[in-house]
């Protein structure tokens, strides 16, 4: 595909990798940031992840840094948001997007979890609009969910996707704007039944880590759970479930024990301890050893798509379909 002008607004953690993302691709990148040292410690944190993964440290040349919004928004043909998860803020900043960028510019909000129709709900233009949930880190980490709103237009859907695809990312359409999306109302039914089972006794955090990393964890990188169900049959699946759902957390609020986690001040690595204690020299070998562990992945990560290449539609289940 031809080379794209990309905007990026928020140089944080998902921003700056984002810019890479994009520039290791050839696209020329311009990046802003509310917070002048945030901006100004891009181009060491993105020279930092080449060097950890043996890239062409040039990819940098293609990073443009500003200050200035109206400056960086300008000439883009896509622009992508990844401020903080604060639905007003992303609002406000969408607003300002608006008003500084090309009229036939693409817009893209990096939410996790808020749905697309909220964040982009104040624009005069919703049909250029959509939802890219990269995943961190989103140089290595190859899935970018793309969420269409009922008033997104077909073209930009399209045109995102292609740029995805080409870009040498895994671009799924999610075709319904459903909060979470889907990868992580997954990860998140995962992590509710971990919590549980902590909460409950029948197991303490270490056990439940070593319990999935030492058996379908291994697995779920060329498994998913729908290959899975029908390799062991979904008779079985059925005669499984049946024992074992009734079982299963199915709480809908957040569990009482992360709250008390949460007001005992035990916030994972940023204050020591979370579900374990966490000294900084922990910290640096788990994050090391995923750094790793991506890497030797990349063997995985399907081809590009190339320009024209369709990415798999998603059908996410429950609410209702927007299109
Ligand atoms: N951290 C993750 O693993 C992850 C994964 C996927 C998606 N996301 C989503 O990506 C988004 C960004 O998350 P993050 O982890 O990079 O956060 P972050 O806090 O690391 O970065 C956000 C950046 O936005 C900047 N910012 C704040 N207001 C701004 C404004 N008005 N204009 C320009 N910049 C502004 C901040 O200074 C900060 O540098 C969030 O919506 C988050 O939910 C995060």
């Amino acid at each position: 595909m031809a080379k794209a002008r990309i905007a990026v607004v928020g140089a944080g953690l998902m921003g700056h990798g984002i810019a890479q993302a994009f520039a290791v691709a050839g696209h020329e990148v311009t990046i802003t940031d509310a917070v002048m040292a945030t901006l100004a410690s891009v181009p060491e944190r993105i020279l930092a992840n080449l060097r950890e993964l043996d890239d062409d440290e040039t990819v940098l040349e293609r990073v443009h840094p500003s200050a200035d919004l109206v400056a960086t928004l300008r000439d883009a043909d896509f622009v992508i948001e990844a401020v903080p998860e604060d639905l007003p803020l992303k609002r406000r900043v969408f607003d300002e997007i608006e008003r500084a960028a090309r009229p036939d510019a693409i817009f893209a909000s990096n939410t996790s979890v808020i749905p697309i129709a909220k964040v982009m709900g104040g624009l005069n233009d919703k049909s250029r609009a959509l939802g890219t949930h990269w995943w961190n880190p989103p140089y290595l980490v190859p899935l970018v969910e793309v969420v269409a709103t009922r008033w997104t237009s077909p073209a930009a859907l399209e045109r995102t996707l292609a740029l995805l695809g080409a870009a040498g990312k895994t671009p799924v359409h999610v075709n319904s704007d459903v909060p979470g999306f889907i990868g992580n109302r997954l990860q998140h039914a995962l992590w509710r039944e971990a919590i549980a089972l902590v909460e409950n006794g029948v197991c303490n955090a270490e056990t439940v880590d070593t319990v999935i990393k030492a058996s379908f964890g291994l697995r779920l990188a060329v498994l998913g759970p729908l290959e899975n169900a029908d390799l062991v049959g979904t008779d079985q699946t059925l005669a499984i479930h049946k024992t074992v759902l009734p079982a299963i957390d199915s709480r809908a609020a957040a569990s009482p024990y992360l709250e008390s986690l949460v007001a005992a001040g035990k916030l994972g690595f940023k204050s020591g301890e979370g579900f374990r204690p966490w000294s900084a020299e922990a910290q640096t070998v788990l994050r090391a050893r995923l750094v790793q562990h991506l890497k030797s992945a990349r063997s995985l990560i399907p081809p590009p798509k190339g320009e024209g290449g369709r990415a798999p539609s998603a059908r996410t289940g429950g609410g209702a379909r927007n299109q």
